[in-house]
C-alpha cells in the first residue's frame, strides 16, 4: 500500500517530463554547447521594460500579490474586447487547464480531444478520474467531425489545441463554428491557442465564438511568444459564469506579482515584440523550406516549431542528433518536435539533421 493512501488516479498518473536542458544534454553525452529546441520557447529575452517592470516587482514581494490580478485581466479584457469578468488569468495556461479539469471534472465524466495533442490533458483528465476520449488525427491535423461524434451524455470538455502541439496544424474559425453547431451547449469547448501569435490570421480569431457559444473558452499564455515561460502566466477568455468557477480553485496569489507586472508590460510593449515575433515566423519559413526542399514532408505548420513525421526512426534520429548539440522533442514511434530558435541554432539543427538522416 502507498504511504497515505494516495488516489488510485493520481498513483496512476505519469511523471510530468519537461523538455530536456541543454546542461542536462551535455552531461549526458559528453558534449560541450548544447541548445535546446525541446520547449517552444522563445529564444529572445523579454524586452527591457518587462525586465524593468519584473525587477521593479520583486522589490515588492514582502507583500502578497493581487490574487485575482484585475489589473492584468482588465487589460487583457480590453485587448480582446471583453470584460474583466471574462477572463482568468492562470499560473500558465496548463494552469488554467488543471483549474477548469478541477472545477468541471467528476469520475465519470468524459473529455474528448484530439490525438496526439498537448500531453498535459491526459494528465488533468486522469488526474480528476475521469475518461479520455482520444479522437485519432487525419494526416496529423484534427478531425472536427469525429470529435463532435465522440461527444455523448458524460462529455464535459472538449479540447482541441490549435495550432496543436506538436503536429504544428491549425483550425480555422469557420470549421470551430461548423463543430459547435453539433456539440450540445451543455459541453465547454476549450480552444487552447497556447502559439496564438504565430498563427497565421486567415485562420481568424476564436475570441469571436463566445458572442454566439457561451460554452467556448479560449486559453492563450504569455510563455511562448513574450518570452515569459519562467513567470508562469496564462489567461483565459470565457463567459463569466466560467471564470467565476475557474477562478475558485486557483491557488491563492498562484500568478505571483512578479509574473502580473511582466504580463502587464508585454501587453503594453506588445509592437516591440512584433519584429521579434516576424522574425520567428520568417525562420520557420525558412526551416519548413530546407526541410521540404530535402525532401522531408512535414504538416502546415503554425506554431514556433515543426514537427517532423519519422515513426519508427525517431528515437534514434532523435539521440544522434543531440549527441550532437541539438536538443529536440521525441514522441517515440511517431515524430519529433523541434522549437523553431536563432537564425544561428535553426542552421544548426538543420545541419546536423542533414548530417545524420536523409528522408525515407
Ligand atoms: C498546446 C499548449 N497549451 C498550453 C501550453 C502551456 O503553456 P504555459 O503553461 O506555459 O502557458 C503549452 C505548452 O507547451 C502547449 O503546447
Amino acid at each position: 500500500m502507498s504511504i497515505g493512501g494516495v488516489r488510485p488516479a493520481v498513483q496512476a498518473m505519469p511523471t510530468y517530463r519537461p523538455g530536456k536542458a541543454a546542461g542536462q544534454a551535455e552531461e549526458e553525452h559528453g558534449i560541450k554547447n548544447a541548445i535546446k529546441l525541446a520547449s517552444n520557447e522563445n529564444p529572445y529575452p523579454p524586452v527591457p521594460s518587462v525586465v524593468a517592470a519584473m525587477t521593479d516587482a520583486a522589490g515588492r514581494v514582502n507583500r502578497y500579490c493581487d490574487h485575482l490580478a484585475v489589473e492584468l485581466r482588465a487589460a487583457i479584457g480590453a485587448m480582446v474586447g471583453l470584460d474583466l469578468d471574462n477572463v482568468a488569468v492562470g499560473c500558465g495556461s496548463v494552469g488554467l487547464l488543471q483549474q477548469l479539469c478541477l472545477a468541471y471534472l467528476d469520475p465519470g465524466d468524459n473529455v474528448v480531444y484530439p490525438w496526439r495533442s498537448f500531453e498535459a490533458y491526459p494528465v488533468n483528465v486522469q488526474m480528476m478520474g475521469a475518461e479520455s476520449r482520444q479522437v485519432p488525427l487525419v494526416d496529423h491535423a484534427f478531425d472536427l467531425d469525429a470529435v463532435a461524434a465522440a461527444v455523448d451524455e458524460r462529455t464535459k470538455i472538449i479540447m482541441l489545441a490549435t495550432p496543436n502541439n506538436p503536429t504544428g496544424t491549425a483550425l480555422s474559425v469557420d470549421s470551430l463554428r461548423a463543430m459547435l453547431a453539433k456539440v450540445p451547449d451543455s459541453v465547454i469547448v476549450l480552444i487552447d491557442e497556447a502559439y496564438r501569435e504565430f498563427l497565421d490570421p486567415s485562420f481568424g480569431d476564436p475570441v469571436e465564438l463566445l458572442a454566439d457559444h457561451s460554452n467556448v473558452i479560449v486559453s492563450r499564455t504569455f510563455s511562448k511568444a513574450f518570452g515569459l515561460a519562467g513567470v508562469r502566466v496564462g489567461y483565459l477568455v470565457a463567459a463569466s459564469a466560467i471564470v467565476d468557477e475557474v477562478n475558485k480553485v486557483l491557488v491563492p496569489f498562484a500568478v505571483n506579482g512578479i509574473a502580473q507586472a511582466g504580463a502587464l508590460a508585454a501587453l503594453r510593449a506588445r509592437d516591440e515584440y512584433e519584429p521579434f515575433l516576424a522574425g520567428l515566423r520568417d525562420e520557420r519559413a525558412r526551416v519548413v523550406a530546407a526541410l521540404t526542399d530535402a525532401g522531408w514532408k512535414l504538416p502546415d505548420t503554425q506554431a514556433n516549431f515543426v514537427y517532423l513525421p519519422l515513426g519508427e526512426r525517431t528515437q534514434d534520429l532523435y539521440v544522434e542528433i543531440e549527441k550532437r548539440g541539438v536538443v529536440t522533442r521525441p514522441f517515440a514511434g511517431e515524430g519529433l518536435r523541434v522549437t523553431i530558435g536563432t537564425p544561428a541554432e535553426n542552421d544548426r539543427f538543420l545541419a546536423t539533421l542533414a548530417a545524420v538522416a536523409v528522408p525515407e
